[in-house]
């Protein structure tokens, strides 16, 4: 997987050599490249942002020099040669990847929408700064063909889109085949595992510690006993913390002993 990040900060992502992120670029299942979309500007104060048309407070993003950016990272070829070549207008061209925008005004990001990532070749990445990217942005290159998503990563709102892309990144490459050193560790957590539950809490030794006893019954041996017990847990955990979960379950996959909750 290709994974491009465009920001104003590149320095930012120097954190995606460390750790299990490095090890995967050192494996060859990913390669990042960091690029500075002050780069693709060509004013001496290289700048990036402009006065929001309709008036209000801050700066907006202008979208020539991100599309130049991007029309550069997507393989898309000079507006002028596009005119010339004798092909449909509606063909998309260039590069097969999927565009990502990190926008607080944007439906959440979702461990499904991790899983459809993780399964692309190719994703671009573009972290707004300031009151966000012009408009007209998404539309443009999604009327180009092109898979264009949004993505708010919670309810409250950051400085930029940046710490925003490290969590998608984190979450969709932590997917990919042979990422994780155990590829049940990902089946079983919360949000993928037992049709989107919280998880269980986990233990581990002293079975006794500062007076606290790890559940007797984790310590019995009988695994049907500890997986009904966890599994009681993690509806008991998900109907308290988040009855929204619950509120979706699909109730074809609850069993006859579920069904107290
Ligand atoms: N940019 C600023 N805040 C954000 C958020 N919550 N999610 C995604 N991008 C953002």
């Amino acid at each position: 997987m290709l994974i491009d990040i465009v920001s104003v900060f590149p320095e930012y992502f120097d954190v995606l050599n460390l750790s299990l992120l490095g090890k995967a670029q050192e494996k060859g299942l990913l390669e990042f490249r960091v690029h500075n979309l002050r780069d693709w500007t060509h004013d001496v104060h290289h700048s990036v942002d402009d006065t929001p048309v309709g008036g209000g407070a801050g700066m907006v993003m202008k979208p020539e020099v991100w599309a130049q950016c991007l029309d550069d990272l997507l393989d898309i070829p000079p507006l002028e040669d596009i005119a010339q070549a004798d092909e449909q207008t509606s063909e998309k061209r260039g590069s097969n990847a999927i565009l990502v925008f990190p926008n607080p005004s944007a439906p959440t990001f979702t461990q499904k929408d991790a899983t459809e990532l993780s399964h692309a070749d190719h994703l671009v990445f573009g972290c707004g700064r300031y009151e966000g990217y012009d408009g007209r942005l998404p539309a443009y290159y999604a009327a180009q063909g092109f898979d264009v998503r949004e993505y708010s990563i919670g309810d409250y709102v950051l400085n930029g889109g940046e710490v925003a892309v490290s969590v998608m990144v984190e979450a969709t490459t932590r997917l990919l085949d042979g990422f994780m050193g155990n590829h049940d560790s990902i089946v079983e957590e919360s949000y993928t595992g037992s049709e989107g539950l919280l998880e269980h809490r986990q233990y581990t030794k002293p079975a006794s510690w500062r007076g606290m006893d790890v559940p007797e019954i984790l310590l019995s041996g009988h695994h049907a006993n500890i997986d009904r017990f966890r599994r009681d847990e993690e509806l008991r955990r998900t109907s308290a913390i988040r009855p929204d979960i619950i509120a979706r379950l699909d109730c074809r996959a609850l069993d006859k002993k579920d069904r107290k909750f």
